[in-house]
């Protein structure tokens, strides 16, 4: 029997399809290497714009042939669309024919449900839950090994999702971090380790006693070995001092952040609910080139944020073009159901959002050639 995962959206959805992969290995299943050849086929959708969302429905709906030449086929959506209610409907309502749908806090229940898909359409979705650590992964990263930090996010900018569908900040316990990261160094094939989490510069607040980021970077550092740890993704707002001299210090963290900025204007970051002004922005970029001389910096920036005018997009150009990242994701504002931004007047028209992203985008090759970084 023969499994095949299909992953939209960030490192946590890879990572976590990793942990599907392990599920459907402990029940016997193998990696098969086409859809064409499936027993189960899973969905790990994103729900990030609606982009990511009109794949995944392109996608499904292109199983309905091999689903009605194959009935044992077994198709699975899960991840991030799941977890948005008239989404889920929507998906339910449009493929009859996909078996089990599965929110993001259930994954540990695929098996079982996998085992009654005769008993009809499983759904299970919504109800917010403890992580199940038990779990097992089926690592397919190369030399890299993720590792989740911590799951969720409070920090509900108005244009995101991500807290409706993940649930609140929940920190995983320093020590179970630690067991996990020996156990990937003692298996001996993994050269990097990539923490992951939403923010992980707010990791720890919520454990008791609280920890910092800073704190577990050092406490990874201090195992044996030879690997290098990363992490994504960093907000500005909660970037310490303390976290910028870890990283200058510690040799095995390597000497990279991702600090998605959005705007570089200050009156859409306040819309956006950033919590921080292009001037602090500019001032921790500062203090990491000082502190950190080779440093690598990435950003994301979102163009066409409901009101953004002319002046306020060359804004975020500007700040582009002082900065001169060692790369950058440029994404068009995409309103999210139930998110504050997607009711906010003055939404801005399509084609200036693709003027808007293809000027930020040619600003960012010209840079990259210029500093030859390209
Ligand atoms: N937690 C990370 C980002 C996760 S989403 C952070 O706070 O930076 C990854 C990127 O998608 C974001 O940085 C943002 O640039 C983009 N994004 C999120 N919601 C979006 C939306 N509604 N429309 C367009 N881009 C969006
Ligand atoms: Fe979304 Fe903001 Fe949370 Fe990042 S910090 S996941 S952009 S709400
Ligand atoms: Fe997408 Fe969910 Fe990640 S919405 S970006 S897969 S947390």
């Amino acid at each position: 029997m023969k499994y095949y995962i299909v992953t939209y959206g960030c490192q946590m959805n890879v990572h976590e399809s990793e942990k599907i992969a392990g599920i459907l290995e402990r029940m016997g299943y193998t990696c098969g290497q086409s859809r064409e050849e499936a027993d189960i086929i899973v969905f790990n959708t994103c729900a990030i714009r609606e982009g990511a969302e009109d794949r995944v429905f392109g996608n499904v709906g292109a199983l309905k042939k091999q689903k009605k030449n194959n009935k044992n086929l077994i198709i699975v959506v899960a991840g991030c669309m799941t977890q948005k209610e008239n989404t889920a409907k929507h998906l339910l309502k449009t493929f009859p024919f996909v078996d089990i749908v599965i929110g993001t806090f259930n994954i540990a229940k695929l098996e079982e449900y996998i085992r009654n898909v005769k008993n009809g359409r499983q759904l299970e979705l919504w109800a917010e839950g403890e992580i199940d650590e038990s779990l097992p992964y089926s690592r397919s990263s190369g030399e890299n090994a993720w590792v989740n930090i911590m799951q969720g996010c409070n920090n509900f900018c108005t244009y995101c999702i991500v807290p409706y569908v993940r649930g609140r900040e929940k920190s995983r316990k320093q020590e179970a971090i630690i067991s996990e990261i020996k156990e990937i160094i003692a298996e001996g094939k993994y050269k990097k380790i990539t923490l992951l989490g939403q923010n992980v510069n707010s990791y720890g607040k919520d454990l008791v006693p609280a920890v910092s980021f800073a704190n577990l970077l050092k406490e990874i550092c201090k195992l044996q070995g030879d690997f290098t740890v990363s992490f994504m993704t960093s907000h500005p707002k909660d970037l310490t001092d303390e976290l910028i001299d870890t990283i200058a210090s510690e040799a095995k963290v390597d000497k990279y952040i991702h600090l998605p900025a959005q705007s570089g204007d200050n009156r859409i970051l306040k819309l956006m609910n950033r919590r921080y002004t292009r001037e602090h922005y500019l001032s921790i970029i500062n203090k990491i080139r000082a502190k950190i001389p080779n440093c690598r910096i990435t950003s994301d920036f979102i163009v066409g944020f409901p009101t953004e005018t002319e002046d306020e997009f060359m804004r975020t150009y500007s700040l582009v073009e002082e900065v001169k990242f060692d790369g950058i994701f440029a994404f068009m504002y995409s309103p999210r159901e139930g998110t504050v931004a997607s009711k906010m007047e003055g939404q801005v028209e399509e084609k200036i959002k693709h003027e808007r992203v293809n000027k930020l985008l040619a600003l960012e090759k010209r840079i990259q050639k210029e500093e030859g970084k390209a």
